[in-house]
């Protein structure tokens, strides 16, 4: 292949030539939204570092889900914000806690969107962590079982699809026995596989009010330097049965996700964190970059990179881009 007998560039000629050889697409079908649900009425409260993200009791989470929905976003990703929190986090698998209600009203309103639930508890623990607290640090199989109670509870209040975030060993065993011991076969466990001890969470801990108040969360989510880890962190996930395994976050780790697309036949999913939105937004507003346009090629990187599914607060700007084409 050599000049002056190949030119590259005869082919990105024109708009025509180039969507004709594109070898990746970006779909809304791949889009999964996160939205926080706070507990109360007639709340709607924007994130500051989170321009557009809101957390909003549940009549106003239906509203901005049938928006989604109408634009042809299969799903939403669901975290709570609950009126009160404790040390073992009651509230994440209370029949009538935050994220209980807000999946009977959104399966009553909205039905024909996938409503998928964060399975953790450092939303709901007063001290912020994602598990029970013994001896200064998160205790592993104690958590476990809260853990099951939790997605088992999201299940009965109708959740088409849970999502374990907390990385405690063995969670994703403990939570398919609780569903299937429990007529719950048919859901899908979508596990937070390989996610990573990072910075880029700071705005979503504004978001869901989940900052650990002591210590932080590095003895049991991934060192960032880790690349094989993440394949045996997986790996455990997949033989305890998850359904869609997932990478987090998102542009720092694309090479994760290329190395579980590799590695694995299952649905890799990505997470586009707050961190990374919060970004764009704040270029964006100084106007730095051209959002519309670094949003999509975000998105798009991805695809390229092996994601099959983009949970990301872009996914109702996007979605609307998608439709203007
Ligand atoms: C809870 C959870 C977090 C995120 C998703 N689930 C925060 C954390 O682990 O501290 C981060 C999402 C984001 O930053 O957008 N375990
Ligand atoms: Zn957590």
């Amino acid at each position: 292949m050599f000049y002056p007998t190949f030119r590259a560039r005869r082919i990105r000629g024109k708009e025509v030539f180039r969507r004709m050889v594109r070898e990746t697409s970006l779909s809304v079908n791949d889009l999964i939204y996160p939205m926080f649900s706070a507990a109360g009425q007639g709340i709607r409260k924007e994130i500051s570092s989170m321009p557009g993200i809101y957390q909003q009791s549940i009549e106003h989470i239906v509203e901005e889900a049938q928006e989604a929905h109408e634009l042809g976003v299969p799903a939403v990703i669901l975290f709570g914000i609950p009126e009160t929190k404790d040390a073992v986090g009651s509230d994440a698998y209370a029949e009538h806690g935050i994220i209980q209600e807000t999946i009977r009203a959104l399966k009553k309103q909205v039905p024909g969107l996938a409503v998928i639930t964060d399975v953790c508890m450092c939303e709901y623990t007063d001290h912020g962590h994602c598990g029970i607290i013994k001896d200064g640090d998160v205790d592993n199989d104690e958590t476990l079982e809260l853990l099951a109670k939790e997605a088992l509870s999201h299940a009965r209040a109708g959740a088409d699809m849970v999502a374990p975030s907390d990385m405690m060993d063995g969670r994703v065993m403990a939570i398919r026995e609780a569903l299937d011991n429990n007529g719950f076969k048919h859901i899908p466990v979508m596990s937070y596989a390989a996610k990573y001890a990072s910075g880029y969470y700071g705005p979503f801990r504004e978001a869901a009010e989940s900052t650990p108040q002591f210590g932080d969360r590095r003895s049991y989510q991934m060192d960032p330097g880790n690349r094989r880890e993440a394949i045996r962190e997986t790996r455990m996930d997949v033989e305890e049965g998850a359904d869609i395994i997932m990478v987090k976050p998102g542009l720092p780790y694309l090479d994760i996700v290329r190395d579980l697309r590799e590695e694995f036949d299952l649905p890799v999913a990505v997470y586009n964190v707050s961190g990374e939105y919060s970004m764009v937004k704040a270029a964006a507003r100084n106007g730095w970059i051209d959002e519309e346009r670094v949003i999509m090629e975000t998105l798009l990187s991805f695809k390229r990179a092996g994601a099959d599914l983009i949970l990301t607060y872009h996914a109702v700007e996007a979605a609307r881009l998608l439709k203007r084409g």
